[in-house]
């Protein structure tokens, strides 16, 4: 699939922004501070309904000015059909159309698969699980979209459940909640400890084709209380989830709040056996990274059918030179739409994407975007 246009208005510091984009790369250029990762928040956030930073909807409407409007024409590879998709944010209110049709994120999703890149990501490995539970949820929902509801009666039921903890409600109650917690809990849990399977194999060849000397690498979905197995049969979770509910639940109720679930679990990444946040290199943490965003892209763009439209924001200021070139040989090969965002001149960017490319190139300042008018650099 690929974005064709884009119309942005009065999100973050963009008052008005109309971008054409290439089937190829697209590139925003320009110095910090002048609203190229806003640009790509706002498209990032028509492909995936989720704020790429996390921030509240009302930080995303420009100051003074009560919405915020986007509209995006998509069209997809295989059918050659063309949806104008739209969103506007009111206020903490969020408002979808299809084809000028108000509709649910339901019938919205799926129109403009895409995977974004950021420097918040080189933190994958080395910071804590929340963003390694993030990058398989993210990851999932465009794997698979029925996830969304999965994980939303997960995040409904664990927060029910610690509202009961705080009223001190009756045991009766909570053993109905613990159901219900632990079979949502069980979905996510096997829909993650799979999609980690799926994917590993990939992470371990783009790593050693990335690392060198790379160590060897073991990736596993991991709770610290629970056999989460992949190849475990979901009943058989939600029954031992059960169980562990009930064995904590007067520590949960002292706590008021639920302490087992995927809301704690953790993907664990180990080098030569050892876990990879104490073990790994500088060199290696952001070889990891990147070989995990190359394998999402690729099992994403094989489980469409299609490349994704990939977002990159900033990532040769964030990548040192060897990897930067890796990360666009990859990108290349893919022959996907790329859209990225860098602070280094037009020249120095058409030479990373190597000639015959098709690049168009905007000029990022003060929130305003303007088209370099020289499209071709051979
Ligand atoms: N809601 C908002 N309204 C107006 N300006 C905003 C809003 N949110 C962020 N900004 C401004 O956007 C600018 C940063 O834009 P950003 O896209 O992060 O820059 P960069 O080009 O470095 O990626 C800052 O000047 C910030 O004040
Ligand atoms: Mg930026």
């Amino acid at each position: 699939m690929r974005l064709r246009t884009a119309t942005v208005r009065n999100f973050r510091n963009i008052a008005h922004a109309e971008l054409s984009f290439s089937p190829q790369f697209t590139c925003l250029l320009g110095p910090n501070g002048q609203g190229k990762t806003n640009a790509i928040e706002a498209l990032y956030l028509i492909a995936a309904l989720r704020p790429l930073r996390n921030v509240l909807r009302k930080a995303l409407i420009r100051s003074n000015e009560a919405e915020a409007n986007i509209e995006v024409q998509v069209e997809h590879d295989r059918t050659g059909l063309v949806h104008d998709l739209g969103l506007t944010l009111r206020g903490g209110q969020r408002t979808l159309r299809k084809d000028d049709k108000v509709c649910d994120a339901a019938q919205f999703l799926g129109h403009a698969v895409a995977i974004a890149f950021t420097p918040d990501d080189l933190q994958l490995a080395k910071g804590g699980p929340d963003g390694r539970r993030r990058f398989l949820d993210r990851a999932l929902l465009n794997v698979r979209p029925a996830y969304l509801k999965v994980a939303l009666r997960y995040q409904k039921a664990v927060k029910d459940r610690n509202r009961l903890l705080l009223e001190d409600a009756a045991d009766s109650t909570l053993d109905a909640f613990d159901i219900v917690v632990a079979q949502a809990g069980a979905s996510m849990t096997s829909a993650r400890a799979a999609y980690a399977v799926e994917l590993t194999p990939t992470v371990a060849s783009r790593f050693i084709e990335i690392a060198d000397p790379a160590p060897q690498l073991d990736i596993r979905y991991a709770s610290h209380l629970l056999d989460v197995a992949p190849d475990r049969a979901e009943e058989a979770l939600a029954e031992s989830f059960i169980a562990e509910l009930r064995r904590r639940r007067d520590r949960d109720r002292r706590r008021k709040t639920t302490s087992v679930g995927p809301h704690l679990d953790d993907l664990v990444i180990t080098f030569d056996g050892a876990p990879a946040r104490d073990r790994a290199s500088q060199g290696q943490h952001r070889a990891l990274v990147l070989a995990l965003k190359l394998a999402e892209i690729e099992h994403l763009a094989t489980a469409l059918g299609e490349p994704p439209v990939l977002f990159l924001d900033d990532m040769s200021s964030e990548l040192d030179e060897d990897r930067s070139r890796q990360l666009f040989d990859a990108v290349r090969r893919l022959e996907g739409q790329v859209i990225l965002t860098s602070t280094e001149s037009v020249d120095v960017i058409r030479s990373r994407l190597g000639s015959g490319a098709d690049v168009h190139t905007y000029r990022v300042a003060s929130g305003t975007l303007t088209e370099d008018q020289l499209r071709e650099s051979t």
